[in-house]
């Protein structure tokens, strides 16, 4: 991975951090020198990844955190704060998967459950570390997006409709601000092998549901959750200063078909 020197030192905020692409980029972060607040719903999971950064030498705290709680999302960045002074980088990247099925065939639940965690959790949690970086003199945000933002997926719809809110959100918040000093911009993997993915196969019954999505990136692989980390790297650091408000595809081509 590239050095980027200006992140030692930096406070990042990684929601969703205890597993997949949020453990990774939390562990890069650290290996680049920032301090990390790693924030999870599951506290087991959380508190893994501040044990697996503080041994690989980097500096780490873990505050349980449920996203779609507005008093929890403000709670995180203040207890960034008033451990590391500042609050200078969040990657707000907590997401969940939902069973395939056709929009006739899917819950009101389902909605609510992908909605709140996805959009309502990147609504608060932008809100209150953009106030944060205001006060500051500004930072960097990276919203977790998907390939799913740009292109609609089949089954999918409600996880689909989710990240293309999460894009809507980007890149409004990026034009309130850019002349702030805070840069907003999102990433957008494709089919990135994580536990989540082991759930969704898990509430697809069969590991035959991977098939067709493997075959349907055109680099004919599934993506590692460092490979999304790279990415969210760049977009926080200096390197990307021109950037604002994009959706960096990480995808293995899949949304250029
Ligand atoms: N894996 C993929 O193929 C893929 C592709 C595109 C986008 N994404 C997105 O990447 C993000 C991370 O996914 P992943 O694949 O690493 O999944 P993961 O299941 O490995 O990790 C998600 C983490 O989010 C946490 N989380 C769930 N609900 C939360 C809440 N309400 N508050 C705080 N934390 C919560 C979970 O505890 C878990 O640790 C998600 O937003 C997902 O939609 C994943």
């Amino acid at each position: 991975m590239p050095q980027y020197s200006e992140l030692g030192g930096k406070v990042a905020l990684v929601t969703g951090a205890g597993s997949g692409i949020g453990r990774s980029t939390a562990m890069a972060f650290a290996g680049q020198g920032a301090h990390v607040v790693v924030s999870d719903i599951n506290p087991d999971a959380g508190e893994e990844t501040v044990k697996l950064i503080q041994e690989a030498g980097g500096q780490a705290i873990f505050v349980k955190t449920d996203v779609t709680k507005e008093g929890e999302v403000q709670a995180v960045v203040d207890q960034a704060v008033s451990t590391f002074g500042r609050l200078d980088i969040a990657f707000n990247n907590a997401g969940l998967t939902q069973n395939s099925a056709p929009l006739a065939e899917q819950s009101s639940d389902t909605y609510d459950e992908i909605f709140d965690v996805s959009v309502r959790g990147v609504w608060l949690s932008m809100r209150a570390e953009i106030a944060q970086m205001l006060r500051q003199g500004g930072g960097t945000i990276v919203n977790m997006g998907s390939m799913s933002a740009v292109v609609g997926i089949p089954g999918l719809t409600t996880y689909s409709g989710s990240k293309h809110a999460v894009l809507g959100l980007t890149r409004g918040a990026a034009l309130d601000y850019a002349r702030q000093g805070i840069r907003i911009n999102a990433v957008g993997p494709g089919t990135i092998d994580t536990p989540m993915i082991d759930r969704f196969v898990e509430l697809a019954g069969s590991d035959s549901v991977m098939e067709p999505i493997r075959a349907a990136h055109p680099i004919g692989r599934t993506g590692k959750p460092e490979e999304v980390a790279e990415a969210v790297l760049w977009l926080a650091s200096d390197a990307s200063s021109f950037v604002v408000g994009q959706i960096l595809m990480v995808d293995g081509g899949y949304s250029v078909q």
